[in-house]
């Protein structure tokens, strides 16, 4: 599962289409959280998929990550600052590989 204090326990180390990358980043393996608001741990995610079909905003877009040894795609919470908070992703990921900070 993510964890939920990752801004605390991890760097912000790059942006990925105007939103944060927290590390450790060792490409292909590696590839950190995406996000801060909405964020997916693209070492959890297994593409399952749910939350890109169930966010009632689309605030998520497929990015494909080959040689990742979970899965070659990863939802990416593209456009994280449309979240209305709903916490629909949360709840349906099989792997818990999203946090939303509802504040
Ligand atoms: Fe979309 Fe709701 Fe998840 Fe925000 S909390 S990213 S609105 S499904
Ligand atoms: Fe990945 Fe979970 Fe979405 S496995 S595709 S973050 S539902
Ligand atoms: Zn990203």
């Amino acid at each position: 599962a993510i964890d939920a204090n990752f801004e605390q326990n991890r760097q912000q180390v790059d942006t990925h289409m105007g939103h944060d990358v927290w590390g450790p980043v060792e490409e292909p393996e590696k590839l950190g959280i995406h996000g801060t608001h909405v964020a997916v741990d693209f070492d959890v995610c297994i593409a399952d998929g749910a939350c890109v079909e169930d966010c009632p905003v689309d605030v998520f877009e497929w990015v494909d990550t080959p040689d990742h040894p979970e899965s070659e795609l990863k939802a990416d919470p593209a456009n994280e600052s449309q979240c209305i908070d709903c916490m629909l992703c949360v709840d349906v990921c099989p792997v818990d590989a999203i946090d939303v900070d509802a504040g």
